[in-house]
């Protein structure tokens, strides 16, 4: 099977090693796992207090579909037991904007909510909204058999995104994510590649940034002021870093509480805490970094030289939802190592049956007994 996400994510210096038969050079800030790290005196492992949140510790499970319904048992137990597994925010998977819309999630979120916060981690939904209105796709830019979305249409994007927040509030979750990453329709707004509009939503920088900004106000103003806001950004991509950066500090200015940078495809190789250090330097709020974090060693290096708040950890805490413990428990040899192969998680998502993963049959499989 084509392994995509394999070509995209940077491999890990275990699989260089392997390759090479020789120790890699670390990248800055990604340091080789020496085993130096002590749980008692660990950033990653040490609370962080946003806003009137208090995160247990810096490690997130970032928003990863799992092509479980959401209102299930199956989904409900997969997220319990990654929140029992010892991460300190657990962000719920890009949900699109009509599911709470068409009302399928009303009876699955507030029991969602509840078993992530009884397992002591807080919760936050991963808001999306997806390349289709009414069905039918839609983009920035008319692009082949894609319509560009009208003024009326994109006008009304924030105000859909603070419905769905509220949605979240209400039942009980910390917080929402929106989902403005990875070159999905709110993303390619901001891409001036994707972006040729004339009106008030394209054209300069001010204007491409105009709708990313407009929905975390939105959902900032429908929510209150101690609702977690979150915005995931892919920093770099058919833009300027430097766009990036005044994208963050106006992010901040629109009340977003963390900004959570995360790699494109496009940035094969590239320095995921480098990026997320880069746009930490232009705001105040806490900023998440992510891409093949696990290694407890590397995570630290990354908070101690000041270049991130929070690490999400992401195929690592599928392939073992139980790491972020083993780490405190100082018991890293149980842990089940995820080996980048895509195959179970990544290679769902293109055949839409729920995750699982090749190390470990437990994952997708919570919900039955032993
Ligand atoms: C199966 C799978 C599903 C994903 N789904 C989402 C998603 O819903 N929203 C999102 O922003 N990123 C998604 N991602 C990207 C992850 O959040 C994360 O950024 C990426 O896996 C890199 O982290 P890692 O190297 O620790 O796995 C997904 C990744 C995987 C493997
Ligand atoms: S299938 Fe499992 S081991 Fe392979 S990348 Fe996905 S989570 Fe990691």
């Amino acid at each position: 099977m084509p392994n995509k996400a394999r070509d995209r994510w940077p491999r890990s210096c275990v699989e260089l090693e392997a390759e090479t038969g020789s120790k890699p050079v670390p990248e800055e800030g990604r340091a080789i796992s020496d085993k130096t790290f002590t749980p008692a005196n660990s950033l990653l492992l040490s609370p962080l207090h946003v806003g009137k949140t208090h995160l247990r510790n810096r490690i997130v499970l970032p928003p990863m579909k799992t092509n479980m319904d959401l209102a299930g048992p199956q989904a409900l137990a997969y997220y319990r037991v990654r929140a029992e597994g010892g991460a300190g925010l657990v962000i719920v998977e890009a949900t699109p904007l009509d599911q709470f819309e068409d009302g399928s999630l009303d009876a699955g979120l507030p029991g969602l909510a509840s078993a992530i916060h009884e397992a002591g981690a807080s919760a936050v939904v991963q808001l999306f909204h997806p390349d289709r209105i009414g069905g039918k796709r839609v983009a920035p830019s008319t692009i082949d058999d894609t319509r560009a979305a009208t003024t009326e249409e994109v006008a009304a994007i924030p105000g859909r995104f603070a419905s769905a927040a509220l949605a979240c509030r209400q039942a009980g979750f910390d917080g929402a994510e929106v989902h403005g990453a990875h070159d999905y329709f709110l993303n390619r707004f901001f891409s001036p590649a994707h972006n040729q509009r004339r009106d008030e939503y394209g054209g300069s920088l001010e204007k491409r940034m105009r709708l990313g900004l407009e929905c975390a106000r939105a959902v900032r103003r429908a929510c209150g002021a101690d609702f977690l806001v979150l915005y995931r950004h892919t920093a770099v991509a058919d833009y300027p870093l430097d766009d990036s950066l005044v994208f963050a500090e106006e992010l901040g200015r629109a009340g977003v509480d963390i900004i959570d940078i995360s790699p494109s495809t496009s940035q094969e190789g590239s320095k995921h805490a480098d990026l997320a250090a880069a746009v930490k330097s232009s705001v105040s709020c806490p900023v998440i970094a992510v891409g093949e974090m696990e290694d407890p060693e590397a995570a630290e290096a990354v908070l101690a030289e000041g270049k991130a708040d929070l690490i999400a950890i992401g195929r690592a805490l599928i392939a073992d939802p139980d790491l972020p413990r083993k780490i405190m428990d100082s018991r890293r040899e149980e842990i089940i190592e995820c080996i980048k192969c895509d195959e179970k998680c990544v290679g769902a998502l293109e055949t839409g049956v729920p995750i699982g993963c090749s190390q470990n049959p437990r994952v997708g499989e919570e919900h039955k007994s032993n």
